[in-house]
């Protein structure tokens, strides 16, 4: 068996790879020198990823004759505002680049937005590679390209659609993640099978623990599947004017569980999406589109996994459901005033439902406080 496994993401002329599998890092000078010769790369991560990965990166860029820099952010998401952003830009600018320099991405999703960010204003777009470090990153940050900062209005409201010319999954990163963060990108993961492949689903549900507990191929085969069927929805709409807002799933609930938690680590991203999936799939069957037969699938399964299930399993108090409902009509994805939500028909069935009565929404949140 090959050890990596390749995904084209198909946007004519600026198409990319996702290229996935175990001690990717250690070949990045000789994959980056195919694609961008001897151009300088500034490499940016944070202080965690920086003091695990980093050397390994920096050591292939020098054996395949690359230059590089490196820029080591702190961790964490308030990383991703305008005054990180502007150091930065500034940092980078210090180095005199030309368009022909790159910005590599080596961490999660803070680092992978940020520098995305600042990739598509240096120089009014210099060129720019992922190095995801995190499950959640692999699965659904590093593809698609969409980048963001947060603001004191909210999070990811300043950003562009900026694709990366490659993207560089290392598997074997992922031993060093710690366990809460690895089970919530594993959320992540989860989300494709229950938007639109319910084989994905079953093999999860044959497979998942062993994607948990650090089986190479079983990872592999987790982001590589996760990665084909984003890939898939971005080819079709780049700029979420359609089906790209399935990606959404479980995330209007997210969100607003997020914004209630004032996105902190009391509740991470892909726990809320977990948590959001089962509300989605909850709604779909309070309203008569989903059998209650699959809610109590989905819910068995991250209950094996131990991803959280119901708000009660968050550890700060939610009690009121008008507040969540508030976060809810702040969301980006609100349209022309309407609550949209991503509901499903059944495992591997969502669809974009509009106009959907908030009262049913309060009452199955209300239902779902009291749980
Ligand atoms: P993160 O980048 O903050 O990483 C989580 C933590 O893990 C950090 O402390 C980081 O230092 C550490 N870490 C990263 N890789 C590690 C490794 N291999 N070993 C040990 N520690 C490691 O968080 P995340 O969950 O990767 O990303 C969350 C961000 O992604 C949010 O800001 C969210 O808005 C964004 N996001 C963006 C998109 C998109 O399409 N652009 C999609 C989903 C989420
Ligand atoms: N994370 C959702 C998207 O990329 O569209």
């Amino acid at each position: 068996m090959t050890a990596f496994s390749t995904v084209k993401v198909a946007l004519d002329d600026r198409s990319y790879d996702v290229v996935i599998g175990p001690g990717l890092i250690g070949e990045t000078g000789q994959r980056l020198k195919a694609l961008i010769g001897s151009n300088p790369v500034v490499v940016i991560t944070d202080e965690n990823v920086a003091a695990l990965h980093l050397d390994r990166l920096c050591d292939s860029l020098s054996n395949a004759g690359i230059p590089h820099h490196q820029i080591i952010l702190p961790a964490g998401e308030q990383t991703k505002g305008f005054g990180q952003l502007q150091k930065l830009m500034e940092s980078v600018l210090d180095l005199r680049p030309d368009r022909g320099w790159s910005l590599l991405a080596l961490g999660g999703g803070v680092i992978g937005d940020i520098v995305g960010v600042a990739a598509s204003l240096i120089l009014r777009g210099v060129g720019f590679i992922q190095a995801p470090t995190t499950l959640l990153a692999q699965v659904d940050s590093s593809v698609g390209g969409k980048t963001a900062i947060n603001t004191r209005h909210g999070k990811n409201l300043v950003g562009s659609f900026y694709q990366p010319q490659l993207v560089l999954a290392d598997t074997d990163t992922l031993n060093t993640l710690d366990g809460r963060e690895l089970l919530a990108g594993y959320g992540e993961v989860v989300k494709y099978g229950l938007l639109g492949d319910h084989k994905f689903f079953d093999w999860l549900t044959e497979n998942g623990l062993a994607v948990i507990n650090g089986n190479a191929d079983a990872r592999r085969h987790a982001v590589m599947t996760s990665c084909a069927a984003k890939a898939e929805i971005v080819a079709q709409d780049e700029r979420e004017q359609g089906q790209r807002a399935l990606l959404n799933l479980g995330h209007t609930f997210g969100h607003a569980l997020e914004a209630e938690t004032g996105y902190s680590q009391v509740l991470l991203h892909g726990e809320a999406v977990a948590i959001g999936c089962l509300l989605a799939f909850e709604l779909s069957a309070e309203l008569g589109f989903c059998p209650f037969e699959d809610v109590a699938t989905v819910r068995r399964h991250f209950e094996t996994i131990k991803l959280p299930t119901k708000i009660s399993d968050i550890s700060a108090k939610i009690a009121d459901p008008g507040a969540l409902l508030d976060h809810m009509r702040q969301d980006k994805k609100v349209k022309d005033g309407k609550l949209r939500f991503i509901l499903a028909r059944g495992i591997g069935d969502a669809f974009v439902a509009e106009n959907i009565d908030e009262r049913k929404v309060a009452e199955l949140l209300e239902t779902a406080i009291a749980a």
